[in-house]
Order: structure tokens, then sequence, then C-alpha cells
């Protein structure tokens, strides 16, 4: 039996971390009945949320972990599994054989880009710069969205934040589905030139809205303060336009 979560929820959720302590007591309850736990880091692993793995930041060691997008960051198509001594022995001295295959399995190219990539990553000591930028980027999306009336919520860890969309902040309830608000910001901010992810169905698989932000790892202040001026422009804009249209 397995357990699996992602450390910080990506896409469905929008950046949304663990309340405190939460995975150290899954971790308990997962070593106290002999269940593996599996980390789906795809998204928030690889440098994104601040530390090369998220669970870095919950004192947790999980016996499986995914990664894949910032492996290659972002461009190269690659994806891994890593899994303890333990696991990779069982399979090793059990059949020996692991029938997992794709076409492009181990795929030698991908796989020297993504080590150039741990390369910078490391070397050049570029998580300082998410960590660092990040903090700006919670400041300056708390200065601007915080008390905003359509922002909900904003939560987030290093360089990857969601900002809950509301029809009301106060009591958090959630605009109608078919006024598409997510995907009306996406397409506005893309137009301005910025990217952002929306996901609609936040709340329970039909309302409920969200974006996510996950800007480069090199970002710097002047371009946290571009990104925050886009957002806002394209955040008043899907703001006035009318219900059903996208
Ligand atoms: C958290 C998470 N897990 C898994 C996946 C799927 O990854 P893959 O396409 O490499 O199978 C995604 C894709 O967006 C993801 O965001």
């Amino acid at each position: 039996m397995a357990f699996v979560a992602e450390p910080v929820v990506g896409a469905t959720l929008g950046a949304v971390p663990a309340v405190d302590g939460y995975f150290k007591t899954i971790q308990e309850i997962c070593d106290h009945h002999g269940i593996l736990l599996i980390l789906d880091e795809v998204m928030c692993g690889m440098g994104r949320t601040g530390t090369l793995f998220a669970y870095e930041q919950e004192a947790i060691a999980p016996d499986i972990v995914c990664i894949a997008k910032g492996l290659g960051a972002g461009y190269q198509p690659i994806g891994a599994t890593i899994c303890t001594d333990k696991i990779y022995a069982a399979i090793k001295n059990g059949s020996g054989f692991f029938q997992h295959g794709h076409t492009y399995l181990g795929h030698p190219m991908a796989a020297a880009a993504a080590n150039a990539v741990l390369d910078v990553l490391l070397d050049d000591n570029i998580l300082e710069n998410v960590n660092v930028m990040g903090h700006q980027f919670k400041h300056a999306l708390d200065t601007k969205f915080g008390q905003h009336t359509h922002v909900g919520d904003i939560r987030g860890r290093g360089l990857f934040y969601g900002l809950e969309l509301v029809e009301e902040r106060e009591t958090k309830e959630p605009f109608s589905s078919s006024y598409y608000i997510a995907r009306k910001i996406k397409a506005i901010a893309k137009k301005r030139g910025l990217l952002c992810y929306p996901m609609s169905g936040t709340v329970d698989g039909k309302i409920g809205d969200h974006i996510l932000l996950a800007p480069p790892y090199i970002i710097n202040e002047a371009e946290i303060n571009e990104l925050i001026g886009l957002l806002a422009d394209s955040l008043e804009e899907a703001l006035q336009s009318p219900e059903e249209t996208l």
C-alpha cells in the first residue's frame, strides 16, 4: 500500500502547501503501518519552492519521489522516479526485472540536458535567487493583492504562488463558474505578455478559481514588479468583462 501526495499541490489547487506538521504525521502513520510514502514533485520539485525537493521543508524522507518539469528546466522533456536503496534492492534482489518501459526510456540526450540543468541549479547557486526573489515575490503579491476584494487567498513557497479568485474576499464566496474568471485572466494576461496558469473547480470540481504563477528561477526585482503590474491590469480587465465571454 502507498500514500501519494504533492508536498505543494500545483495545478489542481494552486500552490497550496500542507498545514504545519501534516507530512510528519503522515510519515509516522506510513512508517507504523509499512505504507510507502510516494511524493509527486513533478511540479513543485527541483528548486521551484526554494529547496531542491519541496519535501525538504517538511523534514520528512519519502520512499519514492517523482520529478519532471524543472529537471529539464521546463524545456527538455524528461521525468524521473527516485527511490530509496531499500526499494531499489528489493527489486534488484527480487525478480531483478522492472518492466516499465517507454519507447525513449533513459534517453541519453535528455539525461545529459537534465544533468546540465542540475549543474547550473546547484553549482551556480540558483536556489538562493529562488529564495531571495521568492521572498520579494510574496511581499509584492501581498502588497498588491492582499486586500483586493476578489483575491481570497495568496499562498505558495519560493517562486510558486497561487491566487484564489473570489466574488467576495470576506466570505470567500466563489465566482459563478459561468464567469470563467481564471481563464479570462489567462487570456488577457497572455495578450499583455504574462503567462499564468488558470484553473477552475478548485472548490468542488465545478466552482472555485485560481491562477498559478511560477516565474523563472533567474527572475529579478524589476521583472517581479513588471509581473505584478501586468497581473493587476489583467485582473482588472477580466473583472470588467461581462459574464460568459472569453
Ligand atoms: C503534479 C504533477 N504530477 C504529474 C504530472 C504528469 O506528469 P507527466 O506528464 O510527466 O506524466 C503533472 C503534469 O502536469 C503534474 O503537474
